[in-house]
């Protein structure tokens, strides 16, 4: 049985994965809206993957006899600057998904509860990637720069992007 204190920092953290999936999706909107639809594409498969993170945490949470406590999700921003804003935004948000994933394994670990230590590893790696992705792409979006030729290449290239396969 779980603890209360873990319950409350993973059912936390749940929300905060679906406040993520929402952010996600009202960029994909931005750009949807200005037609630029490999961008989109990337941001819709990024917002199925926090559906997915969020989901991976439901299921544990029930599989260690926990309950989720539902509670409002927060409206996400909805006012982009530019494409570089966007992947700003993303990047910071990003840092603070880990700040909480790092938490929650301290946590684990004082509580002495080791299967919630070794269920977060796998977001512990996920949140390396994900800081990655996103640094790699603002060193691309400043090669860039105004390089309308060089944006339409790049709008291509996340055109690409697919969702993962589900691992757990
Ligand atoms: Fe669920 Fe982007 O971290």
């Amino acid at each position: 049985m779980i603890s209360n204190n873990m319950q409350k920092l993973i059912n936390d953290q749940y929300h905060r994965e679906l406040f993520s999936a929402h952010m996600y999706f009202s960029i994909c909107s931005y750009y949807l809206d200005k037609d630029l639809d490999g961008f989109a594409n990337f941001f819709r498969v990024q917002a199925e993957e926090e559906l997915m993170h969020a989901l991976k945490q439901f299921d544990y949470l029930h599989q260690v006899d926990g309950k989720i406590t539902y509670q409002a999700i927060d409206a996400p921003p909805t006012d982009f600057e530019s494409i570089m804003d966007t992947f700003n935004q993303t990047l910071e948000h990003e840092r603070y998904i880990t700040r909480h994933i790092h938490a929650i394994v301290k946590a684990a670990l004082e509580d002495g509860d080791f299967a919630t230590h070794n269920f977060f590893q796998w977001f512990v790696q996920e949140q390396v990637e994900e800081e990655a992705l996103m640094r790699t792409l603002i060193a691309k979006l400043k090669l860039i720069g105004n390089n309308k030729s060089a944006l339409y290449l790049l709008n291509e290239e996340l055109m690409q992007r697919k969702p993962e396969e589900a691992t757990a």
